[in-house]
Protein backbone atom coordinates (compact mmCIF):
# COMPACT_ATOMS: atom_id res chain seq x y z
CA UNK A 1 0.00 0.00 0.00
CA UNK A 2 1.00 3.66 -0.62
CA UNK A 3 -0.05 6.92 -0.24
CA UNK A 4 -0.42 10.23 -3.01
CA UNK A 5 -0.70 13.72 -1.55
CA UNK A 6 -1.39 16.28 -3.61
CA UNK A 7 0.12 19.48 -2.12
CA UNK A 8 -1.19 22.92 -2.94
CA UNK A 9 -0.04 25.91 -1.37
CA UNK A 10 -0.95 29.84 -1.86
CA UNK A 11 -3.68 29.94 -4.15
CA UNK A 12 -3.95 33.70 -2.15
CA UNK A 13 -8.16 33.85 -3.23
CA UNK A 14 -9.80 37.45 -3.96
CA UNK A 15 -13.03 38.17 -5.01
CA UNK A 16 -11.60 37.67 -8.47
CA UNK A 17 -12.69 34.41 -10.63
CA UNK A 18 -9.17 34.16 -11.69
CA UNK A 19 -7.55 33.56 -7.97
CA UNK A 20 -10.42 30.71 -8.34
CA UNK A 21 -9.24 29.62 -11.53
CA UNK A 22 -5.71 29.03 -11.03
CA UNK A 23 -6.90 26.77 -8.15
CA UNK A 24 -8.97 24.76 -10.21
CA UNK A 25 -6.68 24.43 -12.99
CA UNK A 26 -3.98 22.43 -10.16
CA UNK A 27 -6.78 20.64 -8.64
CA UNK A 28 -7.77 19.34 -12.36
CA UNK A 29 -4.07 18.98 -13.32
CA UNK A 30 -3.92 16.37 -10.28
CA UNK A 31 -6.92 14.71 -11.09
CA UNK A 32 -5.77 12.28 -13.71
CA UNK A 33 -2.86 11.06 -11.10
CA UNK A 34 -5.72 9.90 -8.51
CA UNK A 35 -4.62 11.46 -5.45
CA UNK A 36 -5.86 10.38 -1.97
CA UNK A 37 -5.54 13.27 -0.38
CA UNK A 38 -5.18 17.27 -0.68
CA UNK A 39 -2.86 19.33 1.59
CA UNK A 40 -3.35 23.08 1.43
CA UNK A 41 -0.54 24.24 3.31
CA UNK A 42 -1.81 28.09 3.62
CA UNK A 43 -2.70 31.27 2.61
CA UNK A 44 -5.80 30.16 1.37
CA UNK A 45 -7.68 33.13 0.99
CA UNK A 46 -5.81 36.35 0.45
CA UNK A 47 -7.42 38.93 3.18
CA UNK A 48 -9.07 36.36 5.25
CA UNK A 49 -12.95 37.05 4.46
CA UNK A 50 -15.47 34.48 4.37
CA UNK A 51 -16.01 34.64 0.69
CA UNK A 52 -12.93 33.72 -0.14
CA UNK A 53 -12.90 30.26 2.13
CA UNK A 54 -16.51 29.61 0.74
CA UNK A 55 -15.20 29.88 -2.42
CA UNK A 56 -12.08 27.39 -1.29
CA UNK A 57 -14.83 24.89 -0.22
CA UNK A 58 -16.82 25.14 -3.51
CA UNK A 59 -13.72 24.48 -5.53
CA UNK A 60 -12.68 21.72 -2.81
CA UNK A 61 -16.19 20.00 -3.46
CA UNK A 62 -16.30 16.30 -4.57
CA UNK A 63 -12.45 16.02 -4.57
CA UNK A 64 -10.23 13.52 -2.36
CA UNK A 65 -10.16 14.57 1.34
CA UNK A 66 -8.27 17.39 2.32
CA UNK A 67 -7.28 19.62 5.18
CA UNK A 68 -6.43 22.56 5.10
CA UNK A 69 -3.90 25.34 7.54
CA UNK A 70 -3.43 29.10 7.74
CA UNK A 71 -0.68 31.42 6.76
CA UNK A 72 0.30 34.51 7.51
CA UNK A 73 -2.50 36.15 5.10
CA UNK A 74 -5.14 34.21 6.50
CA UNK A 75 -7.46 34.76 9.26
CA UNK A 76 -7.21 31.37 11.22
CA UNK A 77 -10.36 31.94 13.02
CA UNK A 78 -12.88 32.56 9.55
CA UNK A 79 -10.14 29.58 7.85
CA UNK A 80 -11.54 27.41 10.93
CA UNK A 81 -15.01 27.99 10.99
CA UNK A 82 -15.84 28.50 6.96
CA UNK A 83 -13.62 25.08 6.02
CA UNK A 84 -14.88 23.22 9.65
CA UNK A 85 -11.03 22.46 10.36
CA UNK A 86 -9.81 21.76 13.69
CA UNK A 87 -6.53 23.52 15.07
CA UNK A 88 -4.45 20.65 14.06
CA UNK A 89 -6.59 19.42 11.16
CA UNK A 90 -5.85 15.23 10.27
CA UNK A 91 -6.04 13.17 7.80
CA UNK A 92 -5.23 9.27 7.59
CA UNK A 93 -4.69 8.06 4.48
CA UNK A 94 -3.80 4.18 4.37
CA UNK A 95 -0.80 4.30 6.84
CA UNK A 96 0.42 7.46 6.49
CA UNK A 97 -1.48 10.41 9.07
CA UNK A 98 -1.16 13.79 7.46
CA UNK A 99 -1.31 16.45 10.69
CA UNK A 100 -1.49 20.69 10.38
CA UNK A 101 0.02 23.16 12.63
CA UNK A 102 -1.07 25.87 12.60
CA UNK A 103 2.15 28.35 12.83
CA UNK A 104 0.43 32.10 12.47
CA UNK A 105 1.54 35.04 14.47
CA UNK A 106 -1.45 37.69 14.49
CA UNK A 107 -0.36 40.26 12.48
CA UNK A 108 3.01 39.07 11.75
CA UNK A 109 4.12 37.32 8.44
CA UNK A 110 6.50 34.53 9.84
CA UNK A 111 5.30 31.77 11.92
CA UNK A 112 5.70 30.27 15.19
CA UNK A 113 5.16 26.53 16.72
CA UNK A 114 3.58 27.80 20.15
CA UNK A 115 3.27 24.92 22.99
CA UNK A 116 -0.47 24.00 22.47
CA UNK A 117 -0.25 23.40 18.90
CA UNK A 118 2.61 21.12 19.78
CA UNK A 119 0.88 19.12 22.25
CA UNK A 120 -2.13 19.07 20.17
CA UNK A 121 0.18 17.86 17.47
CA UNK A 122 1.85 14.84 19.54
CA UNK A 123 -1.86 13.64 21.01
CA UNK A 124 -2.99 13.62 17.35
CA UNK A 125 0.48 11.32 16.10
CA UNK A 126 -0.34 8.64 18.99
CA UNK A 127 -0.43 5.31 17.69
CA UNK A 128 0.64 6.64 13.93
CA UNK A 129 2.68 4.40 11.45
CA UNK A 130 3.86 7.12 9.46
CA UNK A 131 3.33 10.76 10.05
CA UNK A 132 3.38 14.02 7.78
CA UNK A 133 3.69 17.32 9.69
CA UNK A 134 2.13 20.25 7.30
CA UNK A 135 2.41 24.01 8.23
CA UNK A 136 2.98 27.03 6.29
CA UNK A 137 6.35 29.23 6.96
CA UNK A 138 9.09 26.51 6.18
CA UNK A 139 10.95 25.87 8.93
CA UNK A 140 14.56 26.39 6.71
CA UNK A 141 16.23 28.95 4.99
CA UNK A 142 15.78 29.27 1.50
CA UNK A 143 18.37 31.33 0.46
CA UNK A 144 16.33 34.46 -0.61
CA UNK A 145 16.62 37.54 1.52
CA UNK A 146 12.61 38.66 1.04
CA UNK A 147 11.71 34.73 2.60
CA UNK A 148 14.20 34.23 5.10
CA UNK A 149 13.26 37.68 6.99
CA UNK A 150 9.72 35.82 7.55
CA UNK A 151 10.60 32.10 8.03
CA UNK A 152 9.37 29.51 11.02
CA UNK A 153 11.52 31.41 13.80
CA UNK A 154 11.76 28.25 16.36
CA UNK A 155 12.35 25.70 14.21
CA UNK A 156 13.98 24.20 17.06
CA UNK A 157 10.63 23.23 18.35
CA UNK A 158 9.73 21.43 15.45
CA UNK A 159 12.87 19.65 15.49
CA UNK A 160 12.11 18.44 19.27
CA UNK A 161 8.65 17.10 17.77
CA UNK A 162 10.20 15.51 14.86
CA UNK A 163 12.24 13.55 17.24
CA UNK A 164 9.78 12.93 19.43
CA UNK A 165 6.52 11.31 17.62
CA UNK A 166 6.20 8.37 15.36
CA UNK A 167 8.23 8.17 12.35
CA UNK A 168 7.86 11.67 10.56
CA UNK A 169 8.75 10.70 7.07
CA UNK A 170 8.15 14.45 5.57
CA UNK A 171 7.72 17.79 6.45
CA UNK A 172 5.13 20.25 3.91
CA UNK A 173 5.41 23.88 3.77
CA UNK A 174 4.22 26.45 1.75
CA UNK A 175 4.23 30.52 1.79
CA UNK A 176 7.63 30.75 -0.62
CA UNK A 177 6.13 30.56 -3.38
CA UNK A 178 8.25 28.46 -5.28
CA UNK A 179 8.85 24.73 -5.76
CA UNK A 180 11.33 23.66 -2.51
CA UNK A 181 13.40 20.41 -1.22
CA UNK A 182 15.38 20.47 1.74
CA UNK A 183 15.58 18.72 5.11
CA UNK A 184 15.30 18.92 8.84
CA UNK A 185 16.88 16.33 11.63
CA UNK A 186 17.43 14.34 8.52
CA UNK A 187 13.05 14.22 7.41
CA UNK A 188 12.29 15.94 3.81
CA UNK A 189 11.50 19.11 4.17
CA UNK A 190 9.16 19.95 0.91
CA UNK A 191 7.39 23.07 -0.29
CA UNK A 192 4.98 23.41 -2.82
CA UNK A 193 5.18 25.93 -5.70
CA UNK A 194 2.65 28.49 -5.28
CA UNK A 195 -0.92 28.88 -6.91
CA UNK A 196 -1.21 32.45 -7.14
CA UNK A 197 2.09 33.25 -8.28
CA UNK A 198 5.67 32.17 -8.19
CA UNK A 199 8.69 33.69 -6.60
CA UNK A 200 11.56 34.29 -8.74
CA UNK A 201 14.79 32.59 -7.16
CA UNK A 202 17.14 35.61 -8.07
CA UNK A 203 17.08 38.37 -4.94
CA UNK A 204 17.62 41.42 -7.17
CA UNK A 205 14.69 40.18 -9.89
CA UNK A 206 11.90 42.74 -10.24
CA UNK A 207 8.83 41.94 -9.02
CA UNK A 208 9.81 39.57 -6.90
CA UNK A 209 6.51 37.73 -7.28
CA UNK A 210 5.56 36.53 -10.81
CA UNK A 211 1.77 36.31 -11.72
CA UNK A 212 1.46 35.31 -14.96
CA UNK A 213 3.17 32.39 -14.95
CA UNK A 214 1.11 29.12 -14.37
CA UNK A 215 0.31 28.10 -11.49
CA UNK A 216 1.77 24.83 -10.00
CA UNK A 217 1.23 21.83 -7.38
CA UNK A 218 3.46 19.17 -5.57
CA UNK A 219 2.40 15.14 -5.65
CA UNK A 220 4.13 13.40 -2.76
CA UNK A 221 4.15 9.87 -2.97
CA UNK A 222 4.70 7.76 0.17
CA UNK A 223 5.71 3.88 -0.26
CA UNK A 224 4.90 1.65 2.96
CA UNK A 225 8.73 1.68 3.99
CA UNK A 226 8.40 5.52 4.38
CA UNK A 227 10.61 6.67 1.66
CA UNK A 228 8.79 9.72 -0.16
CA UNK A 229 9.11 10.66 -4.03
CA UNK A 230 8.19 14.09 -4.97
CA UNK A 231 7.49 15.67 -8.23
CA UNK A 232 6.89 19.24 -9.23
CA UNK A 233 3.68 20.41 -11.88
CA UNK A 234 2.22 23.36 -13.55
CA UNK A 235 -0.87 23.57 -15.04
CA UNK A 236 0.49 24.44 -18.39
FE1 LIG B 1 1.57 33.23 0.20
Amino acid sequence: MSATLLHVSDPHLTDDPASAERLRQVLDLAAPRRPDAIVATGDISDRGRPEEYRAFAELMANRPPWIAIPGNHDDPATLRAELAQEQCPVLEVDRVRVIGLDVTVPGEDHGFLRDDVVRAAGTAAQGAHQVVLALHQPPVEIGHPFVDAIPLTNPDVLVELVQRIPRVVAVLSGHVHTPLASSLAGVPVLGAPGVASELGVDPDRRPLMVDDGAPGMALHHIDDGGTVTTTFHHAA
